[in-house]
C-alpha cells in the first residue's frame, strides 16, 4: 500500500473498448469540479487519455516511460517534469508509444511488480487528494504494478458477455498483486457502462453481474 496522502485510484479491465479512460476522464473531472487536486496517469500505449488531455508528444518533457525506466535505474531526478497541466482542472502524466518497451524494464527489477509502488511514494505526488491511473487493455506488468500500487481499484464493465466473463480474471490478478484473499477492502465497485436497459443481452447481463458481483456493482450503474 502506498503511504503518500493521494488516494490512488485504478481504473482496469482487461478487456478493450469498456470505457476505463472515458471514466477516468469524467471522475478525474468531477472530482476536480468539486475542488479536489487529480493527478490522472496514462499507463496505455495508445495515448488516449493523454491525447484527450491535449498532449501532442512533441514537449519534449518525459512521459511515464521515462518515469518508470529511471525508478528501475535508481536515477534521481525529479518526477515533476512529468506532469503536465489540463484545460479540465486536472493534471497529468501522459504516456506514448515507448511504454510498449517498457514492459521488458519492468521485468528486470527485483520487485518487477512494486515498481508503481515506488514511484508513487515520491513526495512529489503529496499534493493531490486523487492519483487516478488508466490502465491499458491487458494484465500485463504495468497493471499488477497499477494494482499493487492502487488504494482502490475501479471496474467498468461493458453490459456484453465478454467483459463480465473476464471480472473473474481482473479480481484473480488484483488477488495476486495484493497477495491475500480478501481483495474486498481494495475494490471500490464495478461500473457497468454503456448499459441499454431496453435490449434483453444487456439485462442479462446486469443481472448475472448483480448475481456475481452484487456487493460491488454501483447502484447508479443500474
Ligand atoms: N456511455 C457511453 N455511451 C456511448 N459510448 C461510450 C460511452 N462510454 C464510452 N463510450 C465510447 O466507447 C469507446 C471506448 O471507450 P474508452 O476509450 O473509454 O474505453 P477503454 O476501456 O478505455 O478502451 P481501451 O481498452 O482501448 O483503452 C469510445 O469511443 C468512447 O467514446
Ligand atoms: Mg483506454
Amino acid at each position: 500500500m502506498n503511504n503518500s496522502k493521494a488516494k490512488i485510484i485504478a481504473v482496469a479491465n482487461q478487456k478493450g473498448g469498456v470505457a476505463k479512460t472515458t471514466s477516468v476522464i469524467n471522475i478525474g473531472a468531477g472530482l476536480a469540479l468539486k475542488g479536489k487536486k487529480v493527478l490522472l496517469v496514462d499507463t496505455d500505449n495508445q495515448s488516449h487519455l493523454s491525447r484527450f488531455l491535449g498532449y501532442d508528444g512533441t514537449d519534449g518533457k518525459p512521459t511515464i516511460s521515462e518515469l518508470v525506466w529511471q525508478t528501475v535505474s535508481k536515477v534521481q531526478k525529479p518526477v515533476s517534469e512529468a506532469i503536465r497541466k489540463s484545460e479540465l482542472g486536472v493534471d497529468y502524466i501522459p504516456s506514448n508509444f515507448m511504454l510498449a518497451g517498457i514492459i521488458s524494464i519492468l521485468g528486470t527489477d527485483s520487485d518487477s511488480t512494486g515498481v508503481f509502488s515506488r514511484l508513487f511514494s515520491d513526495g512529489t505526488f503529496d499534493e493531490y487528494d486523487y492519483i487516478i491511473i488508466d490502465c491499458p487493455p491487458t494484465l500485463d506488468l504495468l497493471v499488477s504494478n497499477a494494482l499493487k500500487a492502487c488504494d482502490k481499484v475501479l471496474i467498468p464493465v461493458q453490459s456484453d458477455f465478454w467483459a463480465y466473463e473476464g471480472v473473474d480474471q481482473i479480481l484473480a490478478t488484483l488477488q495476486r498483486a495484493k497477495q491475500t484473499s480478501d481483495i474486498k477492502p481494495y475494490v471500490l465497485g464495478m461500473l457497468v457502462t454503456m448499459y441499454n436497459k431496453r435490449t434483453n443481452s444487456a439485462r442479462a447481463i446486469m443481472d448475472a453481474m448483480n448475481e456475481s458481483y452484487g456487493e460491488y456493482v454501483f447502484e447508479n450503474s443500474r
